[in-house]
């Protein structure tokens, strides 16, 4: 078995993916025909041609513009369903996704469609494949901590059916301390509680994630690197990053693979992990992902071995669930 095959091949937990991220451009097409909505591109191929993105705000505005095409429960469920599908392939076993349930809810969609749309989709997963999927719930950071507030009202309804709050969008110039007292409401409601910090930000994002939102994972976090005291903390404390790379390199926080920090963040002794973030705009699945970092970076099966389960033990399965896939 070559080390290709085993990471592909190698049960996983994906822990950091956007399912807006996961709208293909032809099933995006498709959706824009059956609900008349115009994309302001005349092809797939026009449209795929556009995802050449200079840093996160030239990806975020076209990833906005294409959950326009969302609209029905049906839609959120197919949209769903079909990455379930690759992530099952990829011998994802357990998934925590997020939803950005802003960009629907400002467009008139009930928050109610998106949520039983999408939840649909993790139930009939788990009922044909056994895969277990659960739902986290992000703030646009780029929008106030009032509608933040007034999102999670809208949501609490539906408490059930996501175990934990994230915080996501354009990063430099919305430091975590802006949703201190939402996050802090989370807490008290017991979800969980993750943000994206150290992507394009700076490392004070992901001090300030920990100390002032007390989150229990980083999403990207690789710019921990550039403070070694945090770094040394972050690995003592045990705190998961969960990885993207092909989304680095994309959106431009690496000029390319081959310069990713992945294998620095494990020899500092941080428990990353590898994830798809927006496979549908960043070039691939989660496979995609492990097989690109291992075709460029000297790492090695031990290595393939401690991201899985990394995966595993930084995901938000009860503990007994967790130690069987450890
Ligand atoms: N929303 C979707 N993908 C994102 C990313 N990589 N960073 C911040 N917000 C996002
Ligand atoms: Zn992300």
């Amino acid at each position: 078995q070559t080390l290709r095959e085993l990471v592909c091949a190698m049960p996983k937990a994906e822990l950091h993916m956007h399912i807006e991220g996961s709208l293909e451009p032809e099933l995006m097409f498709e959706m824009a025909e059956r609900n008349g909505i115009r994309l302001p591109y005349a092809s797939v191929d026009e449209l795929r041609r556009a995802y050449a993105f200079t840093d996160l705000q030239s990806f975020l505005d076209i990833y906005y513009a294409g959950a326009s095409v969302l609209q029905t429960e049906r839609d959120f469920y197919d949209m769903t369903r079909a990455y379930l599908e690759r992530a099952h392939a990829d011998n994802v076993r357990h998934t925590e996704i997020f939803f950005d349930p802003q960009t629907h809810t400002a467009r008139g969609i009930p928050m109610g469609v998106v949520i039983d749309g999408i939840h649909r989709a993790l139930q009939d997963a788990q009922r044909e494949w056994g895969m277990t999927a659960a739902l986290i719930l992000c703030f646009l950071r780029h929008l106030s901590e009032e509608e933040a507030f007034a999102t999670l009202e809208q949501a609490l309804p539906f408490r059930d059916r996501f175990i934990g709050v994230g915080l996501d969008s354009s990063e430099r110039g919305h430091p975590p301390e802006k949703f201190a007292r939402v996050f802090a409401r989370c807490r008290e409601l017991g979800l969980h509680l993750v943000a994206h910090a150290g992507e394009e930000g700076p490392p004070e994002y992901i001090r300030t994630a920990l100390d002032v939102l007390h989150v229990e994972r980083i999403d990207h976090g690789v710019r921990c690197l550039e403070d070694a005291e945090l770094t040394r903390r972050v690995a003592k404390e045990g705190i998961a990053l969960t990885v993207c790379p092909l989304s680095n390199v994309k959106l431009r926080v690496f000029d390319q693979i081959h310069d990713h920090n992945m294998l620095e963040l494990l020899d500092a002794g941080l428990a990353a992990t590898v994830n798809s973030d927006d496979p549908a705009y960043f070039g691939g699945y989660v496979n995609d992902n492990f097989v690109a970092l291992f075709d460029s970076l000297p790492l090695t099966r031990e290595h393939a071995q401690r991201l899985a389960r990394n995966s595993f033990a930084a995901s938000f399965l009860d503990e007994a669930t967790r130690e069987r896939y450890l």
